[in-house]
């Protein structure tokens, strides 16, 4: 509860849940099974997604996490992207599927995936969760959508309110 303000339900833990089996389904296929395949969650935010992403995924993948901040304690996306935590494998010849929460601009991941480029990954592909495709002032290729959303701030299964709200297993609006 944020000023007497409760959340409700806007896409359940059953709907989550099902598009994530049918995501991991469709990457499995995009991938060589033979490869290395290195899956780098942006934190916080994508913590929860890629925890059960890759629990449907074959078992020879790497987990990896990068931290790059954006908006700090503000609402509204500031254009500055900072990276906070690198993460920790060399991708080189790589194939990297980099996973995110919610794309609103495509700042920070147009700015993360500049920076992963420029180590000389095989491949790049990007997963996010959520996607508010019409708020987007940088183009970035998306590859992976599990929910088009409307023009709501999203919380809950890993995306916060100001630090808030992470832990909840479905993802709310307020009314
Ligand atoms: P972008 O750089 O504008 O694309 O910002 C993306 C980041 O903003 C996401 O990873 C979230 O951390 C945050 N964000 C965007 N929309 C929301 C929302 O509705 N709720 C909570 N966080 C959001
Ligand atoms: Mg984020």
């Amino acid at each position: 509860m944020i000023n007497g303000k409760v959340g409700k339900v806007y896409i359940s833990e059953s709907q989550i849940q099902k598009r994530i089996k049918e995501l991991a389904e469709k990457i499995e296929k995009d991938f060589p099974v033979d490869e290395d395949l290195i899956v780098v969650g942006l934190l916080k935010g994508s913590f929860m997604f890629l925890t059960d992403l890759v629990k449907e995924m074959r078992p020879t993948l790497i987990v990896d996490f990068m931290t790059a901040a954006s908006y700090g304690e503000a609402l509204e996306s500031s254009k500055e992207v900072k990276i906070l935590k690198d993460i920790e494998e060399s991708i080189m010849g790589k194939n990297v599927l980099l996973v995110e929460d919610i794309i609103d601009s495509g700042y920070t991941l147009s700015k993360v995936v500049e920076i992963l480029k420029g180590r000389s990954p095989k491949s790049i592909k990007i997963c996010t969760l959520l996607n508010k495709f019409y708020r987007r002032e940088v183009e970035v290729t998306v590859d992976y959508v599990g929910f088009d959303v409307a023009d709501y701030f999203v919380f809950g299964y890993g995306i916060d309110i100001q630090h808030r709200y992470r832990h909840l297993k479905d993802i709310e609006i307020f009314n």
